[in-house]
């Protein structure tokens, strides 16, 4: 199984959560034989949709724009057996990096398609199955519902996984590493499981998305660590 993975983050690779979630399940992936490649999005020139349509019409499966997604991104995700697309929560959703990637994989869907009138069709014989990995600072899982709304309505069947990480800014406080380090693992295992039966086992799923503290000493860890950064203490 070959996974290219696109992460949205702006940050870098020792800062972003989202990296440190998704290289966890690709490390898993990868026990379980499969091939993994990330790309960095904020690495990419990817322009706005123009909304022209003319992916649909006038040039079929194309995108008339000259950019690093119409030239290079685009054939490359639909030559994965499986996308990963991992962003950090921004208000709610994925962040707009990762919106103006998905919205330019529009010549992929077959003209007048559309998911809540029965389902979208693809012009091209395989498009990948997908695995979205989002993380947020709020310590509750449900911070992730307008995404995982938004995920499955625009990737339907597509979508296989969803690992979504909540607390994600503490995951670096030494208090929390031993919890921290569990639910790596079981973010590890959830890319192992995903390759060799096609989903991720609820169980998996219960230890990657446990809380990692109680709520007092997660703002109080929260309280502390802005302090720090505005140089109170
Ligand atoms: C513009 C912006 C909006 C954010 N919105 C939310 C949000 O709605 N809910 C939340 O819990 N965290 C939110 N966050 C926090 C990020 O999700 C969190 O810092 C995460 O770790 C960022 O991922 P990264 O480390 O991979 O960049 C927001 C951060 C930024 C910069």
């Amino acid at each position: 199984m070959r996974i290219l993975a696109f992460n949205s983050s702006p940050r870098d690779n020792q800062t972003s959560k989202t990296e440190l979630v998704l290289q966890k399940f690709l490390e898993g992936a990868r026990r379980a034989g499969a091939e993994t490649e990330t790309l960095y999005l904020r690495d990419y020139k990817i322009k706005h949709c123009l909304g022209c349509f003319s992916c649909w019409a006038k040039t079929p499966g194309r995108c008339v724009q000259k950019d690093d997604m119409a030239e290079e991104l685009f054939a490359r995700y639909l030559q994965a057996d499986l996308a990963v697309l991992a962003t950090p929560l921004y208000y709610y959703n994925m962040n707009a990096r990762m919106k103006m990637f998905i919205e330019r994989t529009l010549p992929m869907v077959a003209p007048g398609a559309s998911a809540d009138q029965g389902g979208v069709s693809y012009r091209f014989e395989r498009v990948p199955k997908v695995a979205v990995i989002s993380v947020c600072a709020n310590p509750a899982m449900d911070t992730f519902r307008c995404l995982s709304l938004n995920m499955q309505m625009i990737l339907g069947d597509l979508l296989v996984a969803e690992i979504y990480r909540h607390t994600s800014e503490a995951m670096i406080a030494p208090p929390l590493a031993a919890k921290v380090q569990e639910v790596l693992a079981a973010v590890s295992r959830a890319g192992a499981e995903l390759v060799r039966q096609g989903q991720v086992q609820p169980e998996t799923m219960a230890a990657a998305t446990q809380d990692l503290a109680p709520p007092e000493l997660i703002m109080q860890l929260s309280k502390e660590y802005w302090e720090r950064e505005m140089g109170e203490v």
